[in-house]
């Protein structure tokens, strides 16, 4: 043991500071900005049920616990895109740091279950995008009305089958108003919404 550490452990420091450990690395990490079980839930029925088999494309991958569970639930060979700069998290990780653990999560995933984690900001995405139409497609990375309609009406723009995406709630207005203008609910489980298909109207 250092000196440091008989230090910390003699004065009660280390175990005055655990709980603050915690509280700054594992309880963000585990929940804010990350949907909850009964979302995932929804989200792997939805993925399951979808019918085409074009890529699966998510803007915002966070730490890659939804696109894990998509992963899980898609067809054997169907293309999962997730899209991420890095530019926000939940527990201060520097965008380096944040994309090392992401692509660590995701690092199996990638290598064989054709999962791609594309590092860069969706706008960039949105023009570059020339594949086929995508089965699904899940927004979950800015929730103002402007970035919610814009993430929506690209992804009715190139032919997205179902499009579904998180935090249609009081605390996001933006994302409710941009989901309604939209063509609205079709089906919702917490804040987890899935938008209808005004084409099938
Ligand atoms: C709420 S988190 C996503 C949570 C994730 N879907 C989950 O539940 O596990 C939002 C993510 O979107 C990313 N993001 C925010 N703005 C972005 C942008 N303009 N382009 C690409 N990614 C962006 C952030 O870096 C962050 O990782």
């Amino acid at each position: 043991m250092g000196i440091l550490d008989r230090v910390m452990r003699t004065t009660g420091l280390y175990d005055n500071l655990q709980p603050h450990f915690f509280d700054a690395m594992v309880v963000p990490f585990a929940t804010i900005g990350q949907i909850n079980a009964a979302e995932l839930r929804f989200l792997a029925r939805i993925t399951r049920n979808l019918e085409d088999d074009g890529p699966i494309v998510e803007i915002g991958a966070l730490f890659g616990r939804t696109a894990l569970m998509m992963a899980a639930n898609k067809k054997e060979n169907q293309r999962l895109i997730t899209v991420d700069d890095f530019s926000w998290n939940p527990c201060g990780f520097s965008p380096d740091q944040h994309r090392r653990i992401t692509r660590s999560v995701l690092a199996d995933a990638v290598e064989g279950l054709d999962v791609d984690l594309l590092d860069m900001e969706k706008q960039a995405f949105y023009d570059g995008y020339d594949g086929p139409p995508p089965a699904m497609v899940f927004l979950d990375a800015m929730h103002s009305y402007e970035a919610t309609l814009q993430d929506i009406t690209w992804a009715q723009s190139v032919g997205a089958k179902v499009i579904c995406g998180h935090d249609y709630c009081a605390d996001w207005p933006g994302v409710i108003q941009s989901v309604d203008e939209s063509g609205g609910v079709a089906e919702i489980v917490e804040s987890l919404w899935l938008l209808k298909d005004v084409r099938q109207d």
